[in-house]
């Protein structure tokens, strides 16, 4: 398996590292346009190789696509990335262009290709890929809801003290503060999360996960890397080793809860064909309307995207 993970900053480096060290593809190629950086990491990445013992083989390359070629997975993490008091969608004017050049030259080479989008604003780049590609939904995607739904998972089992193992939830909506975390479908070790903890303490970590990118803007300056690099490739893996895992996934509604010609995120399987099966929660009256609210919001976004092109 061959997968290109375009973009070889914070997120995209971690994502070929993780790609690399867990064998996850034979071959991966990280690709970006500022001159020898992503051949330096990719070669760094290969050098640890004898170390950590893996032999996937990686691969920079300074915007030549035709290292690409043939790739079956293409991760899109090009673009900037948040600045203190700044909003994903701030980002939206520089990034769809990129989003878009990088997206017509992964499909010149790779027309067959599954691929997801990381760059923010993710939900509107995701739609921006699909627009350039004009691929099928099941082969266009956006990775955000593994991100989130593991930052619930992890303050979770902070405050329970358990492992984070055990903690299992979906998350729906948009990827910013009006996402969807669900304590009705969160459980650990089976049991219902609203079991194990008091409504405040549950309200404050939904609040804290909502609001968990900005958390680390602030302290870092820059937005975070290792869990958005790793579940990037927790997506790959699914695809590649056609793992039929269930996965909150930033996806193209057409009529699924109601809601038309919208990315958002919503539960999935995952597996070789890309998006297998788009999964319906009978959410009750208050869950449909805050995953409204998260499509308001996204769509308002979108609108803004037409406008640009
Ligand atoms: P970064 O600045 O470390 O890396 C971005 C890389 O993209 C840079 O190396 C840059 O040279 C490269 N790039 C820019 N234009 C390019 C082009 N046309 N072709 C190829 N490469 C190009 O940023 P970082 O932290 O890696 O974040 C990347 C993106 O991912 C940002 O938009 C960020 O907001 C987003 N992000 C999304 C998350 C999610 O949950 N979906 C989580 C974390 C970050
Ligand atoms: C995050 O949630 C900024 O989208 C990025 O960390």
């Amino acid at each position: 398996m061959k997968v290109t993970v375009v973009g070889a900053g914070n997120v995209g480096a971690t994502c070929a590292d993780v790609l690399a060290y867990r064998e996850i593809a034979n071959e991966v190629i990280l690709l970006d346009i500022k001159e020898g950086v992503a051949e330096g990491k990719a070669l760094d990445i290969w050098q640890k190789a004898p170390i950590n013992l893996y032999d996937t083989r990686t691969i920079g390359s300074t915007n030549d696509y035709s290292k690409t070629a043939g790739s079956d997975v293409v991760v899109i993490t090009s673009g900037l990335p948040r600045k203190p008091g700044m909003t994903r969608d701030d980002l939206i004017e520089t990034n769809a262009g990129i989003v878009k050049s990088v997206t017509e030259n992964v499909i010149q080479y790779s027309p067959d290709a599954i691929i997801i989008i990381v760059s923010n604003p993710l939900d509107v780049m995701t739609y921006q890929a699909h627009l350039t590609s004009n691929a099928p939904r099941t082969r266009v995607m956006g990775m955000a809801g593994i991100l989130d739904t593991a930052r619930y998972r992890a303050f979770l089992a902070e405050a329970l003290n358990v492992s984070p193992k055990d903690i299992q939830a979906v998350l729906m909506g948009g990827h910013g503060d009006t996402m969807v975390p669900l304590p009705r479908y969160t459980t650990v070790g089976g049991i219902p999360v609203t079991e194990l903890i008091d409504a405040d303490q549950l309200d404050a970590i939904i609040q804290r996960t909502k609001t968990g990118g900005g958390e680390l803007v602030k302290l870092m300056g820059t937005s975070a890397w290792y869990a958005p690099g790793s579940a990037a490739a927790q997506m790959v893996e699914a695809i590649v080793r056609d793992q039929k895992r269930v996965f909150p996934v930033c996806v193209k509604l057409e009529g699924e809860y109601g809601i038309n010609d919208c990315y958002l995120g919503a539960p999935v399987i995952l597996g070789k064909g890309g998006i297998e099966k788009i999964i319906e929660l009978q959410l009750n009256e208050q869950e449909m309307a805050d995953l409204k609210v998260s499509e308001g919001h996204v769509k308002e976004v979108m609108t803004v995207l037409d406008k640009l092109s």
